[in-house]
């Protein structure tokens, strides 16, 4: 088995590359020093030279404010350049698992989505992800799309990350409390994906960690373990006005891993205090 990895620069491409070499799988970590997914040749050039029996596609356009007023630039990474990656896979054989999110969802209701449940995007971004999985089942068969949500790993920025920053700050701080949903830690997500793309279980799934929470009660639990006493004050999304709606209801079903025979991730509190491990020394 040979795998591309693309976004090797981000957060979860960077721990699915560490992930495979933990499992001693040959892989190659890439990113736009090695070529853009947006140019359809580069792209197949590239992949054909490396030629691998699967592509896991991490890398996006992932600045969800920014994509409201730049569209067009957010449509050509998500939309074109997950096309282009599919095309490359099929012409090669390969499979690739395509990372999606949970702002394909309107985040109506209470209940947990399901992956065959009606999508509704708000945003740009949300929009530009949905129609890469598109984009993904047009050009092959050979395909694992896997939603996730509130994704925080080593590398590169994150809502822990800022919130430690923040409380060290601040005695005070007002979070959303009124978006329900996963976090989501890379090491964890990368294991779920290390473990998919060894099947020939195709098809569409959730992938975060257990359990659900508002992003102030993740606050709450980030100020607890990262020893800061700062106050978390929970206000609702429409006092803390942002370019991009978000959904309120991210809660994704986990049904379809049971279904599947693939394990559940640990608690997001069980996550999060790992990462809390991996951080020491890094910036706290
Ligand atoms: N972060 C979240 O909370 C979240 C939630 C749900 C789903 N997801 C999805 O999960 C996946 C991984 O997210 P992440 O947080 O790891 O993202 P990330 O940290 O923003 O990393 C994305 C990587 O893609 C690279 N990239 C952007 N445009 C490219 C291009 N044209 N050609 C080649 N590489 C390009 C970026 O490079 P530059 O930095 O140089 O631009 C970056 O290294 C994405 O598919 C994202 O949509 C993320």
């Amino acid at each position: 088995m040979k795998v591309l990895v693309t976004g090797f620069n981000g957060q979860l491409g960077y721990d699915v590359v560490k992930e495979l070499e933990s499992r001693q799988i040959e892989c190659i970590g890439t990113d736009l020093q090695d070529f853009d997914i947006t140019d359809r040749e580069a792209t197949i050039k590239f992949t054909k030279e490396y030629s691998p029996d699967a592509i896991v596609h991490c890398a996006a356009y992932t600045a969800v404010d920014r994509a409201e007023d730049d569209e067009e630039t957010c449509r050509r990474v998500n939309v074109d350049g997950s096309a282009n990656l599919a095309l490359a896979a099929s012409q090669l054989g390969a499979k690739i698992l395509y990372v999606s999110t949970d702002y394909v969802y309107g985040g109506e209701g209470e209940e947990p989505f399901e992956v065959n449940d009606p999508t509704a995007p708000k945003s740009v971004y949300g929009r530009t992800k949905l129609e890469g999985e598109d984009a993904v089942k047009r050009h092959t068969d050979k395909y694992f799309i896997v939603r996730t949500s509130w994704v925080f790993g080593i590398n590169g920025n994150n809502f822990v990350k800022t919130m430690l920053r923040l409380g060290a700050e601040r005695d005070e701080l007002n979070v959303v409390c009124d978006q329900i949903g996963s976090p989501t830690y890379t090491p964890d997500l990368a294991r779920l994906i290390c473990d998919l793309i060894m099947t020939e279980k195709y098809g569409t799934y959730h992938g975060t960690n257990e359990n659900f929470c508002s992003w102030a009660e993740f606050a709450a639990m980030i100020m607890t373990l990262g020893g800061r006493k700062t106050k978390i004050n929970p206000i609702l999304s429409s006092q803390y006005p942002a370019k991009a709606a978000r959904p309120l209801n991210s809660r994704l079903s986990k049904a379809c891993l049971d279904r599947a025979g693939i394990d559940r991730l640990p608690t997001w509190q069980n996550a999060l205090g790992r990462y809390m491990e991996e951080l020491k020394g890094d910036l706290i």
